[in-house]
C-alpha cells in the first residue's frame, strides 16, 4: 500500500522554521514564521495564561470529554470578544459557533459547512494568501478560486481591480475569503473605507463573505480589528468566521481556534450548529480543551483580562514601534516607497518587493530569514538589528 505514496513537498513556512532554528550565527534576525517575539527573540507564554493555567490547575476537577462543538464559556466569552455583547446577530441569538482545533481547524470546519451545503460554492482567495488556505480550504470540496489583492509595485491593495473580478467572475452563493485584519502574508489590509464599500458589494452580488481573524489585536486593536467582520456580519445575510487565539493570546501549539457563523435566524442557528458539532465529530471527534479552557478563564474574569489585554497592548505596540524604526532606516537609505509600505502595514507581516534570489542571498549572506515571497515578521528584529535588517535589504536590492 504505501509504495504507492508520493514524496509530498515540506511545508514552506515549516521548512523555512527549521531551517532558522539551526543557524547559530550571533548576527541571525528570524522573521520567518508568523510567532510573535520579544526583542531576545523568545515567544514567552503570556503572564495571564500563566495565571489562568494556574487556576484552572487548582479548579480543574475531571479530564472527562466536554462536547463536540466545544467549551461553551469559551465558544459565549469569544464571541462577546469578538463582535460586542451588544452586536444585534449575537443578541438575536443568530449565531452558531464551535469550538475548533485552533484557526485552522476553524477554517476547516468553515469549509466543510460551505461544501455541506451543496452548493457546489466556489470559494475565492485573494492574491496572495496564507499558503495553507487553498490546500485546507479546496481539500474539502470546493474550487479554490483567486481574486486580485496585493501589488507588489505600489506595496497596497488593488481593491478596485478585486471588486472588478468577483463582479465579473464570481457567480452568487460563491465565498469570498477576506482577511479580516492583519493579512497573511502582505500586511496590506483593507481601509475602513474600502470594507464599507465590500460589504454591500457582498450583499449585492449574493457573495458570502468568509473572515479569516487570525490575528485580531495585533493590528490596531481588538475593536478596529473586527470592524470589517461585523459590518460584513450585518450587512450580508449570511457570513462565516474563523478566529485563533494562536497568537493574540500565545497559544500557538494549544490549538485553540472558533468558527461561527452568522445566520438569518435562531433557527438557522442552531441547524448550523448541530453541523457544525457533527462535522468536528466526523474529523476529530472534538477539539481539545486546555487552551480554551484557560482563553474561557482569562476573559471571564475582569482582572486576567486586564492583564491579557495590557499585554497584547504591549505586542502591538512593539511590533508598530519596529515598523517605525524599520521604515526611518529605510527611508535614510532613500527606499521611500518601501519605508511607506512597512509603516502603512499592519500586524505581523510586511511583504517586500523581493525576488526569491534577494530572499537567498539575505538568509545565506546575512543570516536573516524570511519567505522566499519576501514576507517578513517583523516581531522577529529588534531595536537593535533594523539598522543591519534596513542595510542588508537594500543591499541585495
Ligand atoms: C504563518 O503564516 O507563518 C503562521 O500562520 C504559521 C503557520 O501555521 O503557517
Amino acid at each position: 500500500m504505501f509504495e504507492s505514496l508520493q514524496a509530498r513537498p515540506t511545508d514552506a513556512i515549516m521548512a523555512l522554521m527549521q531551517l532558522a532554528k539551526a543557524d547559530n550565527s550571533p548576527k541571525k534576525i528570524d522573521l520567518g514564521v508568523g510567532v510573535y517575539k520579544t526583542d531576545d527573540g523568545a515567544t514567552p507564554i503570556m503572564e495571564a495564561v500563566k495565571l489562568a493555567t494556574e487556576l484552572n490547575y487548582k479548579e480543574e476537577i475531571t479530564k472527562s470529554y466536554v462536547s463536540t462543538i466545544g467549551n461553551a464559556a469559551f465558544r459565549e466569552t469569544m464571541l462577546e470578544l469578538i463582535f460586542g455583547a451588544d452586536y444585534t446577530p449575537l443578541k438575536e441569538g443568530r449565531i452558531a459557533s464551535a469550538q475548533a482545533t485552533g484557526g485552522s481547524g476553524a477554517l476547516r470546519l468553515g469549509a466543510e459547512l460551505i461544501w455541506s451545503a451543496g452548493d457546489q460554492a466556489s470559494v475565492w482567495v485573494p492574491t496572495p494568501t496564507w499558503a495553507n488556505h487553498s490546500p485546507l480550504i479546496g481539500s474539502v470540496g470546493p474550487e479554490i478560486k483567486q481574486y486580485p489583492y496585493y501589488n507588489k509595485t505600489t506595496l497596497g491593495v488593488d481593491f478596485d481591480d478585486m471588486l472588478a473580478c468577483l463582479e465579473q467572475e464570481a457567480k452568487r452563493g460563491d465565498v469570498v475569503v477576506i482577511h479580516g485584519c492583519c493579512h497573511n502574508p502582505t500586511g496590506a489590509d483593507l481601509s475602513k473605507e474600502e470594507w464599507d464599500r465590500l460589504a454591500p458589494f457582498l450583499r449585492d452580488h449574493g457573495l458570502v463573505p468568509f473572515v479569516d481573524l487570525a490575528y485580531f489585536g495585533l493590528g490596531h486593536g481588538l475593536e478596529a480589528d473586527t470592524y470589517g467582520l461585523r459590518l460584513v456580519g450585518t450587512t450580508c445575510p449570511e457570513t462565516i468566521m474563523a478566529a485563533s487565539c494562536s497568537k493574540n493570546f500565545a497559544l500557538y501549539k494549544e490549538r485553540v481556534g472558533l468558527v461561527a457563523a452568522i445566520t438569518n435566524s435562531k433557527e438557522q442557528a442552531e441547524l448550523v450548529q448541530g453541523q457544525f458539532g457533527a462535522l468536528q465529530r466526523r474529523l476529530t471527534s472534538m477539539p481539545p480543551d486546555h487552551g480554551a479552557a484557560l482563553v474561557a478563564k482569562i476573559l471571564g474574569d475582569e482582572k486576567l483580562r486586564k492583564v491579557w489585554s495590557d499585554e497584547l497592548d504591549t505586542m502591538r505596540g512593539r511590533m508598530q514601534a519596529l515598523r517605525q524604526q524599520l521604515s526611518d532606516a529605510l527611508r535614510v537609505q532613500g527606499a521611500e516607497n518601501i519605508a511607506d509600505a512597512v509603516i502603512n502595514q499592519n500586524g505581523m507581516f510586511s511583504m517586500l518587493p523581493l525576488s526569491v534570489e534577494q530572499v537567498t542571498k539575505l538568509r545565506e549572506d546575512h543570516s536573516i530569514y524570511m519567505m522566499p515571497s519576501g514576507r517578513m515578521n517583523i516581531a522577529g528584529a529588534n531595536g537593535e538589528n533594523i539598522p543591519h535588517l534596513a542595510t542588508a535589504i537594500l543591499d541585495v536590492l
